[in-house]
């Protein structure tokens, strides 16, 4: 069917409008691109985001190792003779004499209560450890399960022993493992970040 003058003009205008249009809509699209791609969890935004564990089928004197911001993180289930051995350990034995525990003030010591993470604070165990697994030295990642002169966790790529409580006792690490912001948000789950 053949179209009116009038009517050819008329879609023109509109192919005319549309495609302009739509070169703005292309435009204005580009430009707001790069403010959604920033607010997009991208791998750096999710790899801040906190993990939560179940542990609930971490029996005594066992280890998990989870990571977290990129990093691995140990959860460690304290048997008795760790607790008592990292509790009978006094300040004066350490190289690190900090806390190094996000959760607390930084000045707060480094005894062994300061180290770990309570499940139900007004009953204290001392039986659950979560230190980063990274050496404080050069940042490799320390071999666990009573490895080392210190029944703690050994790094071999110079030499650094830790305690029970990830505790620095000898070698090159300056610092104890760091204990990065956790709780228990209940029974079994330990939220880390
Ligand atoms: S990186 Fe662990 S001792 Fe050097």
């Amino acid at each position: 069917m053949a179209h009116s003058h009038s009517d050819t003009e008329a879609t023109r205008r509109d192919f005319l409008y549309i495609a302009t249009g739509a070169v703005g809509a292309v435009t204005a699209g580009a430009a707001v691109w790069p403010l959604i791609n920033q607010m997009n969890p991208d791998a750096s935004a999710r790899a801040l985001a906190s993990t939560e564990v179940d542990v609930s089928n971490l029996g005594v004197g066992q280890q998990l190792t989870v990571m977290w911001r990129g990093k691995p993180v140990f959860i460690r289930h304290r048997s008795e003779a760790e607790i008592e051995q990292a509790r009978e350990t006094t300040l004066s034995d350490l190289i690190d004499p900090a806390s190094r525990n996000n959760n607390l003030a930084a000045d707060a010591p480094a005894d062994d209560a300061n180290r770990t993470l309570e499940r139900d604070p007004a009953n204290p165990t001392g039986e659950w450890l979560v230190v980063m697994g990274v050496c404080t030295h050069l940042g490799c990642v320390p071999l666990g399960n009573g490895a080392g002169d210190f029944n703690g966790w050994y790094c071999p790529c110079h030499g650094s022993h830790y305690d029970s409580a990830g505790r620095i006792r000898k070698g090159p690490a300056p610092e104890n493992l760091h204990i990065p912001q956790t709780a228990f948000i209940d029974e079994n789950t330990i939220k880390i970040g």
